[in-house]
């Protein structure tokens, strides 16, 4: 399990002044959900319970995330200087993520947020970051970002980010492929697209959409987690979503924090969408689900260009060859070869089946 990084541990236990706060941030992490489950913008008032919670949360997410890039699409790893812009970064989860999880590197960045508290305590971050990588930049922009404004961003960048900030920036309606094709113009050659959101449904679901009337249009190529251009067969099922819950070992403050709270802080949730311009290295299923435990048998469902499908084996059918089915993770990558086709949407693993699970989280 990858380890959150320390120095960012300290870095927040320093920025927030915790000892005299506990109480404080608790009450105050309440009332964020609850602005964010109704598409609120954040609340100043709330900064240092964001700081202490959704901040480290969502770098574990970003770090996670980018550690898998390199293998399905390497080219803006390669880069001397990796140029990144993160929109709404607020403190830096997104481009502090990509940084711990990419590291030994120049990293040129760009943050832009309408928050100037944000932004502030972005640059106390990155300062203590920096003592560590003199090789660190970074240029803040303050200004509330719009379509308009988006067209007229005149650099490119190798990856632009968009972490847990689409339902501040566009509101609850739809997202436009207008949206999709400026950022898309944003990105250097081979440049790559983030979009992180919360694993809410009607979050996921406008993210799927936004896929969909993307792949449809062939305006992008798509990086993870979908390994196909296909429609998303789980769009066409009301009540799913394309979400993930990945476990992870939260740091000491965050225990700390959730004693009354009894949050299900040792799972990371969200969904999301990673794009580009050019085309990724394509193998592999991802696994949609967790792995679900019956009598006699267990199952996961990967999607696949055909669409949904159950994999299942029975207990009996346990070898050396498939017995990384047990490890199955939402998430992973995986390869299965010399299955038994039941149906279309139906695979058996038996004795002589391989399974093998390439990448997770
Ligand atoms: C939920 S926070 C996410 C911050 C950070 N990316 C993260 O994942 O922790 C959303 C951020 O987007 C910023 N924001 C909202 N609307 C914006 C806009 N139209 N232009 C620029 N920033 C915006 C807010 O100030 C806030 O810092």
């Amino acid at each position: 399990m990858v380890r959150f990084p320390q120095v960012v541990e300290s870095a927040i236990i320093r920025v927030v002044r915790f000892s005299e706060q506990y109480k404080n941030i608790r009450s105050r992490l309440i009332k964020l959900s609850d602005h964010f489950s109704r598409f609120q913008k954040t609340d100043p008032r709330y900064r240092d319970a964001y700081t202490a919670y959704n901040f480290p949360v969502n770098l574990m997410k970003m770090m996670l995330l980018i550690k898998r890039l390199p293998l399905l699409h390497p080219e803006p790893f390669q880069k001397e200087t990796i140029r990144v812009l993160d929109i709404g970064c607020g403190e830096g989860a997104g481009m502090f993520g990509l940084y711990f999880g990419v590291k030994d590197r120049k990293f040129n960045f760009t943050g832009i947020d309408s928050s100037k508290e944000a932004l502030k305590r972005n640059g106390q971050f990155f300062r203590i970051f920096k003592q560590d990588n003199p090789d660190l930049r970074v240029s803040y922009s303050k200004k509330r970002l719009t379509l308009e404004s988006l067209k007229r961003h005149k650099k490119r960048y190798n990856f632009v980010l968009f972490i847990n900030t689409l339902a501040e920036i566009i509101s609850p309606k739809r997202i436009g492929l207008e949206f999709v094709k400026s950022v898309l113009s944003l990105t250097a050659e081979n440049g790559l697209v983030i979009i992180i959101e919360p694993a809410l449904k009607s979050n996921t679901r406008r993210l799927m959409q936004l896929r969909e009337s993307m792949v449809k249009n062939r305006l992008a190529h798509i990086v993870l987690p979908c390994r196909h251009h296909n429609s998303c067969p789980l769009l066409k099922i009301e009540r799913e979503w394309c979400h993930f819950v990945i476990p992870w070992r939260p740091p000491e403050f965050i225990i700390s924090i959730n004693q009354g709270l009894n949050r299900e802080i040792d799972r990371l949730k969200f969904s999301y969408l990673v794009i580009s311009r050019s085309p990724s290295r394509y193998f592999g299923y991802t696994v949609i689900s967790q792995l679900l435990k019956e009598k006699g048998r267990k199952k996961f469902f990967i999607c696949t260009e055909k669409g949904r499908v159950e994999v299942f084996r029975l207990n009996r059918d346990t070898t050396s060859q498939n017995n990384e089915f047990d490890t199955i993770n939402s998430g992973d990558l995986i390869e299965i070869d010399n299955f038994n086709l039941k149906r279309a949407n139906l695979w058996r693993i038996e004795k002589e089946t391989s399974v093998k699970v390439l990448q997770r989280f």
